[in-house]
């Protein structure tokens, strides 16, 4: 009825600038003789000058129509939230709710006590409690590090199995409201899997920062195994998080993780421009910027985007932190039997909140990388494979085009795509990982200064 009602408004508004702009023209220089056709021309370039302008307004109009309608659906989903947070059993612990915005800079508050909230994201898996008992076997402080289980789905037996973690763990267990279909053309309904996670982060996301008001989150998934010193690698990394511009989170994966794949340093961390998600950690700040623009799927690859992204890197292990065991999901199998499963979690503890991990600082850590990655000895493909050069610790090889990157990478059997022109896993350009027992480093020329956007 609105949109109708609009529609009229802007037709009119129309018909009658194209009217008295006729009058205008047929009345305007009288003396002058301007031909009928370049009045025509005139009057048409008008026409279509208007139509345009017209066209934008009632876009602008309906944009911000349907802007107050969804906002209309999220204040209920809040309240809804709300109400079901007071409900008895549904939220147990005392809990941040409704408190003001906790921030480092606030007196009392620092970087090593922050309360660093797991949020966990679940669907319809019954088995979240294999996640869960993990996770609450390894967490040190339930106070620090406060689990809330998101769920989406509406899965009974998934909630049931949540609610009885509720009752003896004080965990959170909140539940996601809109659960409607999302309509998508054909070609796309495949991916309604996608769509709907990315709904449910943005809901769920939202619920960390603008309900519970916490400074940080961990990001989880139900599928996730983690490793005994998941806490304390969050906790250790995160004052290096805030303090860091150039970070924008802490990631327990690495890509390239794969048995063999990786050397025994457990300690050892890394910056990586790909963003790698799978049991991360990001600042209040960074969701305060993102959330707005969340987009509707493909959360993952949307951050990896430059628009996002901004050259903000993370922090990564060599050895992950978690590992996944959800065969079936969303994205197909096959890549879980190729790749997924093969990965190495970590099972020995790295007291890291005893190390100085300020080596990881941007301008601590360049340098140093750098002179690393480029004193290394130069070696061909062909050389790596053969064995020849096993004597030296590590050894460097060099690429320059895309189609050379990814030759070599198949070879070497670390993942070979690029988002956003940054190769999976690597800082600088730089992948760094294990083959047959060896230190490589798969690099560009030393001179190497930005990657190239159409990498893909
Ligand atoms: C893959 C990624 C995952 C990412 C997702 C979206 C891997 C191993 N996993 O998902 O990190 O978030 O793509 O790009 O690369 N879920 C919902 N609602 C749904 C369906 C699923 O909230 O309707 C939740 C699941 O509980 C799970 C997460 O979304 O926590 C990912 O779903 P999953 O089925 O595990 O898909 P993946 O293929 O692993
Ligand atoms: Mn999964």
């Amino acid at each position: 009825m609105r949109r109708k009602h609009l529609v009229v408004v802007v037709v009119t508004i129309f018909l009658c600038w194209n009217i008295m702009m006729y009058y205008v023209l047929v009345s305007k220089n009288p003396g002058k003789s301007i031909s009928f056709e370049e009045k025509l021309t005139w009057l048409e370039a008008d026409i279509q000058h208007e139509l345009k302008e017209n066209t934008g307004l009632l876009e602008q109009l309906q944009r911000q129509a349907k802007q107050k309608s969804r906002a209309a659906v999220e204040m209920d989903a809040r309240q809804n939230m709300e109400a079901a947070i007071k409900r008895p059993n549904q939220h147990r612990t005392e809990a941040p709710v409704n408190l003001p915005a906790r921030t480092n800079k606030e007196p009392g508050v620092d970087a090593n006590s922050v309360v660093l909230p797991i949020l966990m994201i679940a669907c319809n898996r019954v088995t979240v409690s294999r996640s869960l008992d993990q996770l609450l076997k390894y967490r040190t402080s339930p106070e620090r590090f406060p689990i809330i289980v998101s769920q989406d789905c509406g899965h009974q037996a998934t909630a049931e199995v949540i609610q009885k973690y509720v009752a003896s763990d004080n965990v959170i267990h909140i539940q996601q409201p809109d659960l409607s279909d999302i309509e998508l053309p054909w070609p796309k309904k495949k991916f309604s899997g996608y769509y709907k996670i990315a709904r449910h982060y943005k809901w769920a996301l939202n619920q960390i920062f603008h309900h519970f008001n916490h400074s940080a989150v961990i990001i989880v998934e139900d599928d996730l195994d983690v490793s005994p010193d998941f806490f304390e690698y969050f906790a250790a990394t995160y004052p290096i998080l805030t303090s860091d511009p150039s970070l924008w989170c802490v990631s327990a994966w690495n890509d390239n993780g794969k048995n063999g794949m990786v050397s025994d340093e457990p300690e050892l961390l890394y910056r990586s421009d790909f963003f790698p998600g799978l049991g991360w950690m990001m600042e209040r700040k960074l969701w305060l910027e993102i959330g707005p623009k969340w987009p509707v799927t493909f959360w993952d690859d949307w951050m990896r985007h430059q628009d996002q992204r901004k050259d903000r890197v993370c922090i990564r292990p060599e050895i992950c932190r978690t590992s996944t065991f959800g065969k079936k999901g969303v994205s197909l199998g096959l890549f879980y039997e190729k790749h997924l499963k093969h990965i190495k979690l970590n099972d020995k503890f790295v007291a890291f909140t005893q190390k100085d991990l300020s080596y990881l600082k941007k301008e601590n850590y360049d340098p140093w990388f750098k002179s690393m990655v480029y004193d290394t000895p130069e070696v061909t493909v062909a050389e790596v494979m053969s064995g020849s050069k096993k004597h030296l610790k590590a050894l460097r090889v060099t690429y320059t085009t895309k189609e050379q990157y990814k030759s070599i990478a198949k070879r070497l059997g670390i993942m070979d795509d690029f988002k956003a022109g940054v190769p999976r896993v690597a800082y600088r350009g730089v992948n760094s990982f294990i083959y047959s027992g060896q230190r490589i480093y798969l690099a560009p020329k030393s001179d190497w200064n930005q990657y190239d956007l159409t990498w893909t």
